[in-house]
């Protein structure tokens, strides 16, 4: 009769847990909503500011910025490195150190870079690049199956932040030159979103890549 009791009360109180559990469950946020907490990734990047700047702005051109960048698409390529799915000799150094944080700490990295702004870059001055790159930018190539970069990451290069698709806008010509070739290569190949600018970096020339880096280079939001 007593261990009949104690299960029964026990049987309750198991129901009353699972059915709180499903309740944190179901306002669990999607993950489009990704929202870390800056005042806590501060106090994870010192290894990071050696290449990324501390406020996100690197200060060599085959470096990427980080500064004004959307919390989901920073987060998803923090995963990458961590996860070893985004390879690269550089990051590879902060690889081990990346191994230790856990989805929270990386979220909250992620917000940390995303609240600073990104500063000006400047376009090289030269008639026929610029003129590339804005009609390709702009509108596309239909011919050569390349669309325009606009429809995912919007006219001044700020990208959509609740999809996802990062921000260009004034972000390192070296870097934007190295990317893209190296989705035309595949060697970039984290995710499925990687396989949508595969495609369309596979119809680039390195003439178009130059162009299309140093528009985007000189975009401001
Ligand atoms: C030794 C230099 C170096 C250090 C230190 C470093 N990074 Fe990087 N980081 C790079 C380079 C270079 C790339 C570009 C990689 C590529 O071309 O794929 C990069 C790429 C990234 C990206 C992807 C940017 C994008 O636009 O896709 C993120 C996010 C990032 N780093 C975060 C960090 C964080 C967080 C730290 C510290 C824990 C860190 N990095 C430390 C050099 C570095
Ligand atoms: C259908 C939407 C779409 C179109 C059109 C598109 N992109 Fe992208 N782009 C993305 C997505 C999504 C990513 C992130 C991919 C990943 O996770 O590797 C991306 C990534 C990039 C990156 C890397 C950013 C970084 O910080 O590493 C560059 C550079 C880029 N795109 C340039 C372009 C250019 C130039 C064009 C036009 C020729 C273009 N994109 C057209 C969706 C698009």
């Amino acid at each position: 009769m007593k261990y009949s009791l104690i299960f029964f009360i026990s049987f309750i109180l198991s129901a009353g847990i699972n059915a709180a559990d499903d309740k944190t469950k179901e306002i669990e946020l999607p993950e489009i909503f990704v929202s870390g907490d800056a005042t806590i990734g501060a106090k994870l990047v010192d290894s990071c500011a050696a290449c990324h700047g501390a406020d996100g702005n690197s200060i060599s051109t085959d470096w990427p910025k980080l500064s004004g960048q959307n919390q989901r698409y920073l987060y998803e390529q923090l995963k990458y490195f961590r996860d070893g799915d985004r390879m690269n000799a550089l990051m590879m150094s902060v690889t081990p150190y990346l191994q230790t944080l856990n989805d929270n700490d990386l979220k909250h990295i992620a917000a940390y870079y995303s609240e600073y702004k990104s500063t000006t870059g400047q376009a090289k001055n030269d008639d026929d690049l610029l003129a590339l790159g804005t009609q390709l930018y702009r509108f596309g190539n239909i011919k050569k199956q390349i669309p325009a970069c606009t429809s995912c990451h919007a006219i001044y290069g700020q990208g959509n932040s609740l999809a996802g698709y990062p921000s260009v806008a004034g972000q390192q010509v070296g870097y934007l030159t190295s990317t893209l070739k190296a989705y035309r290569s595949k060697e970039r190949n984290a995710g499925e979103a990687s396989l949508v600018m595969q495609s369309i970096a596979a119809n680039l020339t390195d003439n178009e890549i130059d162009a299309l880096a140093n528009y985007m280079h000189g975009l401001y939001q």
